[in-house]
């Protein structure tokens, strides 16, 4: 068996990580290589930074007010966004027919809480076909290419938990009728995962274990992958950023790219109105003359019952993480670091004795960055209200509001607003289904 090489012995005491070495004697050459060339790939402040993100981090004292935004006109359906964009829309319009916008999705999330044996995406969420999300996506595609005559580049983001099944499904679903030069996969990164006391852990195959950066990640994920230099090679200027898990994503809504667009910001955030001050949303605050999102325990206790005038609450502008980016404001942060969060989560890893431990209690620390951290970097942030069942139902957990029955019922109860809106005739009782490209004619 090979010995442990002289670097990754002092590696390993530089870094406190020396345990490793009891884990290195049990494995046999293929696992002691994997372990070494991991040990080897780890940086000593990279290491140093996370353990900073583990312990409670002081609230910033810097005072915030709530950010302003375009309110919708009228919240009922059917719905009225605020003028700016309604009249910004065309614009949108045209930067679609012009090629000038990319569709970007994150999906490399672990999706540990639906609990789904395959990347989320492929979850079958409509209600009668059983269509899954990453189909509803690319339909919307399809009608816009149909519509404007450009096809919109696609670029989705994956990790190693996702990557091989997510190309295997677009692959096996013929890519959902587009074409697919026009989609690209790119891997984001990861993080070692620490134990409360700072210690790396091995996996099964004698890896440290490790878990996606976050969909923060997408930028440096980006630009590390040439995603941008691509996109900028095909004239994109304009990003359209969702995430995986939106049932009810209206893929690169004119609205709001044109209205980031016409105001000239770097990005363009849908936000839903918060209703009750114990919804767990982050919401967008001007902080320093930049916005930001505060994280839903950020906000005193005073802040979070707050009303104005009319009775509504104060700090109410909830975060979708739907956003636009310009191109050229991502190619300049790419190069700056994002904050790390820590979160303790069930890992499971092999323990000493080559067991494999897969706990069902949070035993160790995962680390992500997020994306609306990127927020007070840009020069100028447009927020628009959307009508939430129209725009943000997101599926989460396995049960509850945001598992898939409450995410079905939701799109059904929006799609049944819409048909009677019509004068259309349905089943109340029956289960109903909107396709979404017949619903993309609603864009
Ligand atoms: P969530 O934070 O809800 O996490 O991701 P998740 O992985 O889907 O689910 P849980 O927490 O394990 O149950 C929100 C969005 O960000 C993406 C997800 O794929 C989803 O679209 N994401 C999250 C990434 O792309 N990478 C990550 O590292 C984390």
């Amino acid at each position: 068996m090979a010995a442990v090489p002289d670097h990754i012995r002092k590696k390993l005491a530089a870094l406190g990580q020396e345990h490793l070495l009891r884990w290195a004697e049990r494995f046999d050459d293929s696992m002691r290589q994997a372990l070494f060339a991991d040990i080897d790939a780890i940086e000593a402040g990279q290491l140093a930074t996370l353990r900073a993100a583990m312990k409670p981090q002081a609230s910033t004292n810097i005072p915030f007010t709530p950010f302003p935004f375009l309110e919708l006109e009228d919240a009922n359906f059917p719905y009225r966004l605020h003028r700016d964009a309604r009249e910004a829309t065309a614009h949108g319009e045209t930067l679609l027919r012009e090629g000038k916008v990319a569709a970007l999705v994150v999906a490399g999330g672990e999706g540990t809480r639906l609990g789904f044996n395959r990347p989320k995406g492929f979850f079958p969420i409509y209600p009668v076909s059983g269509r899954c999300l990453f189909d509803g996506f690319a339909a919307q595609l399809r009608v816009i290419e149909k519509r404007f005559g450009r096809a919109v580049p696609w670029y989705v983001m994956t990790s190693r938990a996702t990557h091989d099944a997510t190309v295997k499904g677009f692959k096996e679903a013929k890519h959902y009728d587009l074409n697919p030069v026009n989609i690209s996969f790119f891997t984001q990164g990861e993080s070692p995962v620490l134990a409360p006391d700072g210690r790396l852990l091995p996996d099964a195959s004698g890896r440290i274990v490790r878990s996606p950066d976050g969909h923060g990640g997408c930028i440096e994920a980006l630009a590390c992958s040439r995603m941008l230099d691509d996109m900028k090679k095909r004239g994109v200027e304009w990003i359209y950023y969702f995430q995986v898990d939106n049932a009810m994503e209206r893929v690169c809504d004119p609205a709001l790219v044109g209205v980031t667009a016409s105001k000239d910001a770097d990005v363009g955030v849908k936000v839903v109105r918060k209703q009750e001050p114990g919804e767990k949303v982050g919401v967008l605050v001007e902080r320093d003359d930049h916005a930001s999102v505060v994280e839903y325990t950020e906000l005193s206790e005073t802040q979070t019952n707050e009303r104005d005038t009319q009775g509504r609450l104060r700090y109410c502008a909830g975060n979708t993480a739907i956003h636009v980016f310009r191109r050229s404001f991502l190619e300049r942060v790419a190069g700056e670091s994002l904050p790390w969060h820590a979160a303790f989560k069930a890992v499971p890893h092999m323990d000493e004795a080559g067991k494999i431990v897969t706990p069902s209690q949070p035993n160790a620390y995962k680390f992500e960055r997020f994306i609306f951290d990127v927020f007070p970097r840009a020069k100028k942030l447009v927020a628009l209200e959307v009508p939430r069942r129209r725009d943000f139902v997101p599926l989460k957990d396995a049960s509850g509001p945001r598992s898939p029955e409450g995410v079905r019922k939701e799109m059904q109860a929006e799609w049944r607003a819409w048909l009677a809106h019509k004068g259309e005739k349905f089943d109340t009782d029956a289960p109903l289904e909107i396709s979404p490209e017949r619903w993309a004619e609603t864009l």
